[in-house]
């Protein structure tokens, strides 16, 4: 016999703090309602799963029966297409295959070579600023969101995005804006109706696609090899043993830098923001890079175990995909209940990674957990890039793009907030800070 799931219909005046305090109302109903529950939003039934068995089930276990046909990736897709995050079964396996080389370990040093430049290109940028002032006052998100696209663009497609990246940026995050609208909005008119907000969309998806095929045809046409991923996809072949045609070589680039840019951005905002406020965490950082000696690497990176474990545990607090969704294929079960075919199952981050039973102190920063007690955790307590076979390709990229900017940065520069509270959150498509991050920069006695 199944038990019965805890279930709650969503009023109206819910579904508007639904979208005035996301991550609230998450919260709140997760406490509310345990391990399982099923909300009835409108027409729908959503299952909300928090319990690290649960998300194992869905991730790993059984994860053939969780298709990604829900509201959350259909409205990734009208910007990315067909590309991995978007796809499962056969195609997503094809080019999971063809994608997971470029983020093979023996790349790993090429990309930090690529993004160190960039990254120095930046802080080239303050240095000048800092020229005739000792200190400048920044947006440090803005300035994460520019430098985490330039480095997609130059550390997996050879690209150099820096004349375009403020702009560029802006239309992503505008694209972006949309699609977290139609996941908010689910009455919203059809997207073939000529609003403003559809009229807009439509002309930046189309001023983007060019960009993105014009540097396709001119790889194609400078007959150039760079050994980079627009290469394993140009280089590519479909289930047919036939190219990819343009369209899904589009699909798969402008994936990696949706997928790729604004996450791991709003990772290193929330990581400013933490160590600013940590000194005792921000000290032993600093300890750990006057200790090197030698060029940053790759290798640096997981050599310094704090450092890791600080931004791990910055991605605990703040994982910037804090929402993952599924439907169910056939029916399931977790723990004696019944969760029926073709329902949307969701999953959250933020939730998990903020449950008092598998975290001591959930909302308390304390990176020593990460080596301390890492062998306690309940591997699907921490979910940041998710897990399985769908587990984030870009991981390791990122990882080391967050280790990478920290380090270098801090040996250089010292950041305070401008603002005595840490700044709101705004749970868009990932955990973003709501108004922009000011900081405060200022110079310090070069550590490397
Ligand atoms: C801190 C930064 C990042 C976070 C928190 C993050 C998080 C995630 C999560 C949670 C998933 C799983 C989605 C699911 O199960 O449906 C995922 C998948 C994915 N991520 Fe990331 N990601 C980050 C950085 C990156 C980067 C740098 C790239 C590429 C350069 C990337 C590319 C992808 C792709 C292509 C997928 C789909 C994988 C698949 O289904 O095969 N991500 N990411």
């Amino acid at each position: 016999m199944t038990a019965k799931i805890p279930s709650k219909t969503i009023t109206l005046t819910e579904a508007r703090e639904l979208q005035t305090d996301t991550l609230g109302f998450v919260m709140k109903t997760a406490d509310e309602m345990g391990d399982i529950c099923k909300l009835k939003v409108g027409f729908w039934d959503i299952y909300f799963l928090n319990h690290p068995d649960y998300i194992q089930r869905v991730f790993l276990d059984n994860w053939k029966n969780y298709s990604r046909e829900t509201f959350q990736f259909s409205n990734f897709a009208r910007v990315t297409g067909k590309g991995l995050l978007t796809t499962h079964g056969d195609y997503w396996q094809q080019h999971r295959r063809l994608a997971q080389p470029g983020f093979h370990k023996n790349k790993l040093d090429g990309m930090a070579a690529a993004m160190s430049q960039t990254i120095d290109r930046m802080h080239g940028r303050w240095d000048a600023q800092l020229a005739n002032q000792s200190t400048i006052k920044l947006d440090i998100d803005a300035e994460m969101l520019r430098l985490g696209l330039e480095i997609v663009g130059t550390a997996l497609f050879s690209l150099d995005f820096s004349k375009d990246s403020a702009d560029l940026s802006q239309e992503i995050l505008g694209m972006m804006q949309y699609v977290v609208y139609r996941s908010q909005n689910l009455l919203a008119l059809p997207t073939w109706v000529p609003t403003p907000r559809n009229v807009r969309f439509k002309r930046t998806l189309h001023k983007v696609d060019q960009i993105i095929y014009r540097l396709i045809q001119d790889r194609q046409d400078s007959g150039e090899s760079k050994n980079d991923l627009l290469d394993l996809f140009l280089d590519g072949r479909d289930a047919n043993n036939q190219p990819l045609d343009p369209k899904a070589i589009r699909d798969e680039i402008i994936t990696m830098i949706i997928a790729g840019y604004e996450t791991v951005a709003s990772g290193m905002s929330w990581m400013w923001d933490v160590l600013s406020r940590h000194s005792d965490a921000e000290s032993k950082i600093r300890e750990e890079i006057e200790g090197w000696d030698g060029v940053v690497t790759a290798e640096t990176v997981s050599k310094m175990t704090y450092t890791s474990a600080a931004i791990d545990e910055v991605f605990r607090l703040y994982p910037p995909s804090w929402l993952i969704t599924r439907k169910t294929v056939a029916e399931d079960e977790f723990g004696g209940y019944h969760v029926p075919a073709g329902a949307i199952v969701v999953v959250c981050p933020y939730s998990i990674h903020h449950h008092p039973s598998y975290w001591n102190n959930p909302s308390i920063y304390q990176p020593e957990r990460h080596f301390v007690d890492y062998a306690n955790f309940e591997k699907f307590a921490y979910i940041p890039f998710g897990g399985g076979p769908h587990l984030c390709i870009g991981r390791p990229f990122a990882k080391l793009e967050a280790g990478l900017v920290l380090i270098k940065t801090l040996s250089k520069f010292k950041l305070q907030p401008a603002n005595l509270n840490p700044p709101a959150m705004n749970a868009q498509v990932t955990l973003r800070p709501k108004n922009g991050m000011e900081m405060e920069i200022s110079k310090v006695q070069s550590l490397i």
